[in-house]
């Protein structure tokens, strides 16, 4: 019970990674909100958790459904003392293919998304005399290029940039941010990813998921739950003297 008593909102939690990081959270004795734009899948995903959870109707690139969902969240958990900027969206395409609407919409989700989410539960928190946690949801994708990830890359890559000045700003009001950047992690959003690759690389598919988790150290792609320990460990008190860090939970795929 590390979190007990605690209030979290995780964005883009209706499935995947998210989802997973509302259980452990739960599990860890917090409340929790669900929020996303897929609204009817988040109340679907609180209603099959456990007591605690609430969805929350939030789309990260608009202001007034990011305060909305912000104070939705304050009214029914009495606050907010962690938030996990989760949500983001993929994209790739070789670089003489980018769409303006493709770069836009990855960078409206992934970046401004994160930073004006981060914004406004900073501004709760500060308000609040809150000492909270705020975990960003970076890449391996955004520590190094891909030839057709060009853009999704480059939202990553800003993610840990961000990372990095809103803690070096923030721990003055006891507020930590830091960020985990998983390497290959199965799911909804792999199925996508390897649905691309079966396109553009002309593979079977299924084909790119074997590759990439063949070439994982640890030998297999990621799960869900492979990433819920550290975001336990960030969320929790024994990472009050962690600031502006990005930690990679990738089965040993980047060193740094
Ligand atoms: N799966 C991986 O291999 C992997 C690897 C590295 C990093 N990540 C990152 O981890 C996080 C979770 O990944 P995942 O695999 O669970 O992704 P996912 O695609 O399964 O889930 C993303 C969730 O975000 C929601 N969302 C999308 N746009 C939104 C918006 N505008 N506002 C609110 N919610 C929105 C979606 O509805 C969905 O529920 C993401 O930040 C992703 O970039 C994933």
């Amino acid at each position: 019970m590390r979190l007990a008593g605690k209030s979290a909102l995780i964005t883009g939690a209706a499935r995947g990674i998210g989802r997973a990081f509302a259980e452990s959270y739960l599990r860890e004795g917090a409340r929790v909100a669900i929020g996303d734009i897929d609204f009817d899948r988040a109340q679907t995903t609180a209603s099959e958790l456990r007591a605690g959870a609430m969805a929350v109707r939030l789309d990260v690139t608009d202001q007034d459904s990011i305060d909305l969902a912000v104070a939705e969240t304050v009214a029914c958990h009495g606050q907010i003392d962690i938030l996990i900027n989760n949500a983001a969206v993929f994209t790739a395409s070789p670089i003489v293919e980018i769409t303006r609407e493709d770069y836009d919409r990855a960078f409206d989700v992934n970046v401004t998304g994160t930073l004006f989410t981060l914004q406004a539960v900073a501004r709760h928190m500060i308000t609040s005399g809150i000492r909270g946690k705020i975990i960003n949801m970076a890449s391996q994708a955004g520590r190094r290029g891909e030839p057709l990830v060009a853009v999704y890359c480059a939202t990553k890559a800003a993610v840990i940039s961000l990372t990095q000045s809103a803690g070096l700003d923030l721990i003055q009001h006891g507020i930590n941010v830091n960020a985990i950047a998983p390497g290959v992690v199965d799911g909804e959003h792999w199925d996508g990813v390897d649905a691309f690759f079966a396109e553009y690389e002309d593979k079977e598919p299924g084909q790119k998921k074997q590759e990439v988790g063949d070439a994982v150290p640890y030998g297999r792609m990621g799960r869900p739950e492979d990433l819920t320990g550290m975001a336990v460990f960030l969320a929790s008190d024994e990472s009050n003297y962690i600031v502006s860090q990005c930690y990679n939970v990738d089965g040993g795929q980047w060193m740094s």
